[in-house]
């Protein structure tokens, strides 16, 4: 029997996330959104995709969450995006009532499923979204560095004329303006990229990734990203779905590894079809080191602001 993916928010981000599902037939797919009309349009659409795509995945969709029950794994994509001079902290409140609402919908109906958070501010809300549905942390994973290291591998293959295919870039902490591309651990056919740039160029990479959801949003003026953003959940999934064992980073919570206790921050983590089975230490030296705590006080400060709010 085919896995069920269900996806919350038949959006920019849902819909990509739908079609790369069923693109790479991982699994079933129900696409909810509050807007009934949207989802059942989006889903035909996307099951005519599927058949062009030789896919014989299922795809249902509308308002109704009996459609969701059983499912292996829950995108939750509901929210609302930035737009162009919003940070990603300024979604909070809003889309903290929202992901709870949909926690509310979800717990009873899957409740041995993993929950994928795309939602932002990503980090926080993996932990609202941890606490509202009571599931083993395991089981809550958050999708930003995946994005973060594709965008910093792709401006890596540009800069040195190189394939993508060569490039491993490695981007940790928060999904946010304090997130730490690490270029000591990024490299290209093995080679670290300090080796293979100078210090100005290496400078140049890691501002741009650290802003290249801010860069999307201000061209596109209204929303953000959503094409790369799909695709990092559906290769999330692919992990998760397939067992692959994979090592990927994912904001998950944190028990101690990098000084940190009971926070959602992104690291490497080896991911499987049991959710979060490794969270992988990297020896980071002391100023990366301080830099990811940095963030992880800046996410805890914004959820102790919430509380009080
Ligand atoms: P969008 O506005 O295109 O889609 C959001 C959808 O959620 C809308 O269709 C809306 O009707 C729906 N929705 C709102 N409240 C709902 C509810 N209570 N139940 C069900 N559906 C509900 O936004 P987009 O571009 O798809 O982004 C979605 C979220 O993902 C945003 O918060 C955005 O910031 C975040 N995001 C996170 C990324 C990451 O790397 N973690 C990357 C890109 C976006
Ligand atoms: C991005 O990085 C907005 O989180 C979203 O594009």
């Amino acid at each position: 029997m085919r896995k069920k993916v269900s996806i919350i928010g038949a959006g920019q981000v849902g819909t990509i996330a739908a079609l790369q599902t069923l693109a790479a037939k991982l699994a079933d797919v129900v696409l909810i959104d509050l807007m009934d009309g949207l989802a059942k349009g989006k889903t035909l659409d996307l099951q005519q995709a599927a058949a062009l795509m030789q896919s014989d995945c299922a795809i249902t969709g509308g308002n109704d969450y009996d459609l969701t029950t059983g499912s292996d794994v829950v995108v939750i994509t509901a929210g609302i995006p930035r737009q162009p001079g919003m940070s990603r902290a300024d979604l909070l409140a809003t889309n903290a009532r929202i992901v709870k609402s949909v926690m509310a919908e979800i717990i009873t109906r899957s409740p041995e499923a993993i929950l994928l958070m795309v939602t932002n501010p990503l980090d926080a809300i993996c932990a609202i979204a941890q606490k509202a549905s009571g599931f083993p942390a395991q089981r809550v994973i958050g999708m930003g560095g995946v994005l973060d290291g594709a965008r910093m591998q792709s401006f890596i293959a540009q800069e040195l004329g190189v394939s993508v295919k060569d490039v491993q870039a490695c981007v940790i902490g928060v999904h946010g303006e304090q997130m730490l591309p690490l270029p000591r651990f990024s490299t290209v056919a093995g080679v670290p990229l300090t080796e293979l740039l100078s210090p100005d160029k290496i400078q140049r990479i890691v501002e741009r990734t650290v802003n290249g959801g801010a860069e999307i949003v201000a061209h596109l003026k209204t929303g953000s990203a959503f094409l790369a953003p799909g695709t990092s959940v559906a290769e999330m999934l692919k992990g998760i779905l397939l067992d692959e064992k994979r090592i990927m980073p994912a904001a998950v919570c944190l028990q101690g590894e990098y000084g940190l206790r009971d926070i959602y921050l992104g690291v490497p983590v080896r991911i499987g079809s049991q959710g979060i089975e490794e969270i992988i230490q990297l020896r980071l030296d002391a100023d990366e080191l301080a830099q990811l705590q940095a963030g992880a006080q800046a996410i805890s400060q914004m959820l102790a602001q919430f509380a009080m709010e």
